[in-house]
C-alpha cells in the first residue's frame, strides 16, 4: 500500500498477486515485499499435497474441463487447503486449451502456490522413456509450449517439472533417457525466457532409488564442463529444482529407519532447491506423519525444502487425505487431521535471502556420475539437438490461445453449496479467507507505472545447438502414484532467478 498513491494506472497491468518465488542457491526464496530485497525476503519451505482428483487416469485432453477449471470446486478445495495449512500444491495432468483463470486466482487469492508438470498421459503430451528419441518431436513440444502459455503468467506458479521419473533403472533408461530431459529443458527455458515476462522455474521429478539418486542430481544440476566456465547449453538445460518420490518413511518408522539419512548425505551437496514432490508411505494405516517434524522438516531441512504428501482426495491406491463424494461433498479422514496437526505444531526456521550462498558454476563430471551408477549417459554432456522444426516454435511462439492470466475485477468465492464435514463427522462451516498480502494489486500497478515496467531481463537464446545420439527403447514401470497409469513425462528447464516484474519495480 505504500506506494499506491504513485502513479496513474497507464502502463501497469493490474496484477493483483502473490509474489512470485525464486530461486536461489539451494533454496527457494518468497520476496517479502514488492521491494525484493535479499535482506528481507525468507527461504520459502514447500508445504504441500499432491492433487489430482480423479487420479490422471480421469484427464481427458478431449474435454472441455480439468481439475482446474471449475471455480466452486476449485473454492472448496482452497478452503480445504487453507483447513491443512499449506501454501503449496502439485498438479499432474492440465489442459492447456481450457481456462484456468477463476481457479488459478481463487488459488492465488487464498495464498497458494502451484508445481505444474507440464506432460500428461495422453499421446503426444509426454516424453515415452522407452523411445525419448521418437517423441522428442515439434508436435510434442508444441503441447509443451501451450502449457506454458496458458500458465506463464499466473504469478502463483513456483515451476514446471519436465517430467516424472523418465530416468529409472528399468531396461535402459538410465542410459538413454537424460539428454532428453535436458533437451526438453532446454527447449522450455528457451521458451520462458523469450515468452514470459519473469522466469519460472523448471525442474524435474525423480523417483526414489538408492542406485540412481546421486547420479541423477550431479547430471542435472551441473552446468560446465571444466568447473570454472559456465556452458550456455548446459547451463539453460540443467534442472533450477529437483523433486524426490519417496516413500521410505511409513508410520513408525524412525530417522535412523527410514533410510532418510542416507538421502540426507546423498543430497548435502546439492546447488538448486531440493524438494520431495511425493511423500506419504501407507503401508501402515492411519498416516501419522512424523517424517513431517523428524524428517523433512527436521533432520533434512538443511538439505530438503520441504515437500508435497501424496494425495489430496482418496483414489483407488488409498493415499488420501479426504474422501470426495460424487456429489461435491467432502469428508476429511483420519489422515487429514493428523497432518494437519503436524503442520499446526511445525516451526520452520526462518532465513533471510541475504544468508543464502548462490551457487553459480557447478562442474559436469561424467566419472563421477558414472561412478555413482556405472550405466548412466552422460554421453559426454552433449545433448540431442534442437530440430529446427522446434527452434522455430521458440522464436515466433505457439500462438496459443489461451493465455491464462489473473482475474482483477472477479469477485472470487467465499462459500461454495458443497458440504465439508471433519473426521466424527459433523459438518464444517466453511468460508474461505483472502489475505491482502496475496493480492498486492495496487504496489504492482503503480510501480509498474513507472518507464522501467514492461522491461523484461530475460533474454531469447532460441537458437542454441548440439550435438545427438539417441536411444533405443523398451517399457516401463512407472513408481509415481500420480503417474501410475502412464509411462512417460519428461523434464523440463529451470530458469534464472530474473524476476522481469519485480525488478521492474525497484
Ligand atoms: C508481459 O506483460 C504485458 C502486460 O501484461 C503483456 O502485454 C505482454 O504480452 C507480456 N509479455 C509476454 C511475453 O507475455
Ligand atoms: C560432498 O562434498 C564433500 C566436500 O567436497 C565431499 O567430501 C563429499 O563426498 C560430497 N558428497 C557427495 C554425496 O557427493
Ligand atoms: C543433514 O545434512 C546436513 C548437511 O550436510 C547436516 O547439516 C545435518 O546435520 C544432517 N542432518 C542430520 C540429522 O544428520
Ligand atoms: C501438536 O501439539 C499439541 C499441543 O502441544 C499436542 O497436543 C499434539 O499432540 C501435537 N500434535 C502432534 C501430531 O504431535
Ligand atoms: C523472519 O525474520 C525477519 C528478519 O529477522 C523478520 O522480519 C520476520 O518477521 C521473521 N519472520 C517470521 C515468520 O518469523
Ligand atoms: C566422449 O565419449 C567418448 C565415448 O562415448 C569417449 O571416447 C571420449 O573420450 C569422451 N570425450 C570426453 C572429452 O570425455
Ligand atoms: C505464429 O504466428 C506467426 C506470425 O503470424 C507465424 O510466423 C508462426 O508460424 C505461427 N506459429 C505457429 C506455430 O503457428
Ligand atoms: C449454490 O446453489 C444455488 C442453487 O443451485 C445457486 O444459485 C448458487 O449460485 C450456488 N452457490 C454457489 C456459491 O455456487
Ligand atoms: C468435529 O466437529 C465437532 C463440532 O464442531 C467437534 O465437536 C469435534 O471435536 C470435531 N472433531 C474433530 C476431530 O476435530
Amino acid at each position: 500500500m505504500r506506494f499506491a498513491i504513485l502513479l496513474p494506472l497507464a502502463l501497469g497491468p493490474l496484477v493483483q498477486a502473490v509474489l512470485p518465488i525464486h530461486t536461489k542457491g539451494d533454496r527457494f526464496i518468497r520476496p517479502s515485499s514488492p521491494k525484493n530485497e535479499a535482506d528481507d525476503n525468507t527461504v520459502f519451505f514447500v508445504e504441500g499435497i499432491d492433487y489430482q482428483p480423479g487420479g490422471s487416469s480421469a484427464y481427458n485432453p478431449d474435454s472441455s474441463s480439468d481439475v482446474l477449471s471449475d471455480s466452486e470446486q476449485c473454492a472448496r478445495d482452497a478452503f480445504v487447503f487453507q483447513q491443512l495449512g499449506i501454501n503449496t500444491i502439485r498438479v499432474y495432468s492440465l489442459n492447456p486449451d481450457v481456462n484456468h483463470d477463476e481457479c488459478m486466482t481463487i488459488l492465488n487469492n487464498a495464498g497458494i502456490y502451484v508445481i505444474l508438470d507440464v506432460n500428461t498421459g495422453a499421446d503426444g503430451e509426454n516424453l515415452n522413456r522407452a523411445d525419448p528419441s521418437g517423441t522428442y518431436n515439434s508436435n510434442y513440444m508444441t503441447h509443451v509450449f501451450k502449457f506454458i502459455d496458458a500458465f506463464k503468467n499466473y504469478p502463483n506458479v513456483l515451476g514446471f517439472f519436465s517430467g516424472n521419473e523418465v530416468i529409472n533403472d528399468d531396461s535402459n533408461y538410465a542410459e538413454i533417457d537424460p539428454q532428453y530431459i535436458r533437451a526438453v529443458q532446454r527447449d522450455m527455458k528457451q521458451y520462458i525466457a523469450k515468452h514470459s515476462n519473469r522466469s519460472i522455474p523448471v525442474g524435474y521429478s525423480a523417483a526414489d532409488n538408492s542406485n540412481l539418486n546421486l547420479a541423477s542430481i550431479k547430471y542435472l544440476e551441473c552446468n560446465s564442463l571444466d568447473g570454472s566456465t559456465i556452458s550456455t547449453e548446459l547451463d539453460e538445460s540443467r534442472s533450477e529444482f529437483f523433486g524426490l518420490n519417496t516413500y521410505q518413511w511409513c508410520s513408525g518408522s524412525t530417522w535412523d529407519s527410514s533410510g532418510y539419512s542416507v538421502l540426507n548425505s546423498t543430497f548435502s551437496n546439492s546447488s538448486i532447491p531440493l524438494i520431495f514432490s511425493e511423500y506419504g508411505c501407507n503401508a501402515k494405516s492411519p498416516r501419522t506423519f512424523e517424517e513431517v517434524p523428524d524428517g523433512l522438516y527436521g533432520g533434512l531441512v538443511n538439505t530438503f525444502s520441504g515437500g508435497l504428501v501424496y494425495e489430496y482426495s482418496q483414489e483407488a491406491n488409498k493415499y488420501g487425505l479426504v474422501e470426495l463424494d460424487s456429489d461435491g461433498s467432502i469428508k476429511y479422514l483420519e489422515d487429514f487431521e493428523n497432518l494437519q496437526s503436524q503442520f499446526r505444531n511445525l516451526t520452520l526456521p526462518n532465513i533471510t535471502e541475504a544468508n543464502v550462498e548462490s551457487v553459480s558454476v557447478v562442474k559436469c563430471d561424467s566419472s563421477a556420475i558414472q561412478d555413482a551408477y556405472s550405466n548412466f549417459g552422460v554421453k559426454n554432456f552433449t545433448l540431442p539437438t534442437q530440430p529446427d522444426s522446434i527452434s522455430s516454435l521458440i522464436r515466433y511462439g505457439v500462438n496459443g490461445t489461451n493465455t491464462g492470466k489473473i482475474l482483477t475485477s472477479y469477485d472470487a468465492p467465499t462459500t461454495f453449496n458443497y458440504t465439508i464435514e471433519n473426521v466424527s463427522g459433523s459438518e464444517i462451516s466453511a468460508v474461505l479467507t483472502y489475505a491482502d498480502s496475496n493480492t498486492v494489486n495496487e504496489l504492482y500497478t503503480s510501480a509498474s507505472g513507472s518507464a522501467t515496467a514492461a522491461s523484461s531481463t530475460t533474454t531469447n537464446k532460441a537458437s542454441s545447438q548440439s550435438t545427438t545420439s539417441d536411444g533405443s527403447s523398451s517399457s516401463s514401470t512407472s513408481k509415481s502414484k500420480g503417474l501410475a497409469n502412464h509411462n512417460i513425462h519428461l523434464s523440463t528447464g529451470f530458469c534464472g532467478l530474473v524476476m522481469g516484474l519485480l525488478s521492474a519495480l525497484l
